[in-house]
């Protein structure tokens, strides 16, 4: 038996391919293969590579080549963390080179870390609302990451356990909800096109909720491992389940879900952010790096839950606009059987880290 069913092939926009600089942890060729295995057949790469995306030159290189892999359509996001980045940016997004035109065409936006997450590119507030600022000029879309760098200094001085259940501690809810609130005032105060990247919390979902109610131009994404894991992973998973912003308790979970549920939540994006099991799991657990692998498993997970229609607007409509992607749903489609039940095991995935943090969950839907 078999029930087949169609979508375009998925978008994701919020990947990390570690290429160039972390190869040995990933590359665009073997993450490119992982989301093709996923269904994803366009990703948002993030700028936190080494050198940062952060110039023309770095931009360039990474189209160089993403231009040699043919399965899967890569976009990448600009990175500000010093005002010469911003000038960058703009002279990106107006000038009318053919080279620069080129390469804007290849970037989906801008990306901004509020707090210290992998890849040290925190940009300070006065530097944040300049970019916000051109972002209502020219209508580029800025992403942040959204937490708060004082919240979570306070939260970490008061911490004394070693444990990584500390994790959700030293980088608690109410720390997100500070950051998004702030960001939030940014894009009403510029008019700015403003996305928020992994919202974890049940009052980051209630502040979206209620600035798309005020009109402004709001969007965000939820990440899978927030859908489908809580802190009581923690005691299974080590540190295979710390990712910033980290895991919450089930009443996040449920507001996220809830947010799907009424239009809160535009996007599903992965986050996708593989380190090596070597990595994950050498030193004092809290220093291990954070970031899980998502890219090739966030479909069959979602069909456990949401029926094909809402996962194409999650993962195909919403990101293609709210990044001007220009894909349509002709371009290239997926065929899912969905009554095909299975089990996630790495062994069985793509990506180059080998270890997934949903090892074992039972998942409908496979590509044929
Ligand atoms: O968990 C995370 N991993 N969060 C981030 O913000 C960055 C990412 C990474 O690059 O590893
Ligand atoms: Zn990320």
């Amino acid at each position: 038996m078999s029930n087949l069913i169609t979508l375009p092939g998925l978008i994701d926009c919020h990947v990390h391919f570690r290429e160039p600089g972390f190869e040995h942890k990933a590359t665009l060729k073997s993450e490119a293969a992982s989301a093709r295995a996923g269904g994803v057949h366009t990703v948002c790469e993030m700028p936190n590579t080494s050198p940062p995306t952060v110039t023309i030159a770095a931009l360039a290189d990474k189209v160089r080549r993403a231009d040699e892999i043919t399965d899967c359509d890569i976009r990448f996001f600009f990175g500000v963390t010093q005002p010469p980045h911003l000038t960058t940016l703009i002279d990106l997004w107006t000038s009318d080179t053919e080279e620069l035109k080129r390469l804007k065409k290849r970037c989906c936006g801008v990306k901004l870390y509020l707090d210290h997450s992998t890849g040290n590119q925190k940009v300070d507030m006065d530097l944040a609302e300049e970019v916000f600022a051109a972002s209502g000029k020219l209508n580029i879309p800025v992403v942040a990451h959204c937490e708060d760098p004082e919240t979570n200094n306070v939260a970490s001085a008061a911490n004394s356990s070693d444990d990584v259940s500390a994790h959700s501690k030293i980088r608690p809810a109410k720390s997100e909800a500070k950051s998004i609130q702030g960001a939030i005032a940014l894009s009403k105060k510029y008019n700015a096109p403003f996305h928020i990247a992994h919202l974890s919390t049940r009052d980051g979902i209630e502040l979206v909720r209620a600035a798309k109610k005020e009109g402004l131009p709001v969007t965000c994404e939820v990440a899978p491992h927030h859908l489908f894991l809580t802190e009581d992973d923690y005691d299974r998973l080590g540190t295979l389940a710390k990712m910033n912003p980290p895991l919450r308790s089930k009443e996040h979970l449920d507001a996220l879900w809830a947010g799907i549920e009424d239009g809160t939540v535009d996007c599903v994006a992965t986050d996708h952010a593989p380190h090596l099991l070597a990595e994950k799991r050498s030193g004092a657990p809290l220093d291990a790096p954070s970031g899980v692998p998502g890219v090739e498993t966030a479909l069959p997970l979602l069909l456990t839950r949401l029926d094909p229609d809402t996962i194409k607007r999650l993962m195909f409509t919403n990101p293609n606009k709210i990044f001007h992607l220009g894909k349509t749903e002709t371009d290239d489609h997926i065929t899912i059987d969905l009554d095909q039940e299975w089990e996630i095991h790495a062994k069985d995935l793509h990506s180059k880290c080998d270890w997934t943090p949903f090892e074992g969950m039972k998942v409908k839907g496979k590509i044929v």
